[in-house]
């Protein structure tokens, strides 16, 4: 199987360690940025560790972008095995739900949700002919006094509902693909304002918890796992 990955959002933050960390496992990571500038910075960077980085424009918010990355995937990096959808926008963490507008959902929901699902979509030809993975990076949904940001969590609600619905869909039709969500915990950086504490972890703690259940050599499809290892269970015992 060919080594390489396309990471969502992989400029900085969590992707560009989970990208550091596929490389130096020697895949070729390709780092999917929407900004050139800061994607090819990462580039650079991780090429000056020795990794094999290529930099690919896509901005979730705009499809043609999406569809043009595909375009990229399809004609130059037609072994992709896997891809990690990172990507992510928070919307105003603080400002209580009633209080959204539909336009500050719709932002949230773009990025999170219908673009991650567009590409996702586009990219199941070249993952079902190469085994491929999915990996979306996601959060806990459940009900909690200390974490409840209305736009973050509803678009992360869709996500893992995303995960584990298509999970079955693959498996009912056979498809030869796995698709599964981590959540890799509360960590520091901008998305959050860099927020530091005892619970939270660095980038590259987050990066290499995820690099460690990608390489546990385990087959992972509908689950989402927590930072502790543990797969969630959000169904309550209802169904
Ligand atoms: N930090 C945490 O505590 C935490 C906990 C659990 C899960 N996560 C998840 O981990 C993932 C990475 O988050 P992070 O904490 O590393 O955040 P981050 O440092 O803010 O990185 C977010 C990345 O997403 C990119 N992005 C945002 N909007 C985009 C768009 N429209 N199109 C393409 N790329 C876009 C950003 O690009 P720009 O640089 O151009 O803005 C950046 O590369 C997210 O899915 C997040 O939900 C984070």
């Amino acid at each position: 199987m060919a080594k390489k990955v396309f990471i969502t959002g992989a400029n900085k933050g969590i992707g560009k360690q989970v990208a550091y960390q596929m490389g130096k496992n020697g895949w070729t990571v390709l780092i999917g940025a929407r900004d050139e500038s800061r994607g090819l910075a990462a580039v650079d960077e991780l090429k000056a560790e020795g990794i094999d980085a290529v930099y690919v424009n896509i901005d979730l918010q705009h499809p043609e972008t999406i569809s043009s990355a595909v375009s990229v995937i399809k004609s130059q990096h037609s072994d992709l095995a896997m891809l990690i959808n990172n990507a992510a926008i928070p919307g105003d963490m603080r400002k209580p739900g009633y209080e959204f507008t539909l336009d500050e959902l719709r932002e949230v929901m773009e990025t999170n949700v219908f673009g991650t699902f567009d590409l996702t979509q586009q990219l199941l030809p070249v993952l079902e002919k190469n085994n491929g993975r999915i990996l979306n990076v996601s959060i806990p949904i459940g009900m909690s006094d200390f974490f409840n940001p209305f736009a973050y969590k509803m678009s992360k609600a869709a996500l893992n509902t995303i995960t584990q619905s298509l999970a079955q869909n693959f498996s009912q039709a056979a498809k030869p693909i796995e698709i599964f969500a981590i959540m890799p915990g509360g960590t520091t950086t901008d998305l959050n304002g860099n927020m530091t504490g005892d619970f939270m972890k660095t980038a590259p703690e987050a990066g290499k918890l995820i690099a460690d259940i990608i390489f546990d050599g385990q087959n992972h499809n509908s689950e989402i796992i927590n930072f502790n290892g543990k797969v969630a269970d959000y169904n309550n015992g209802l169904f």
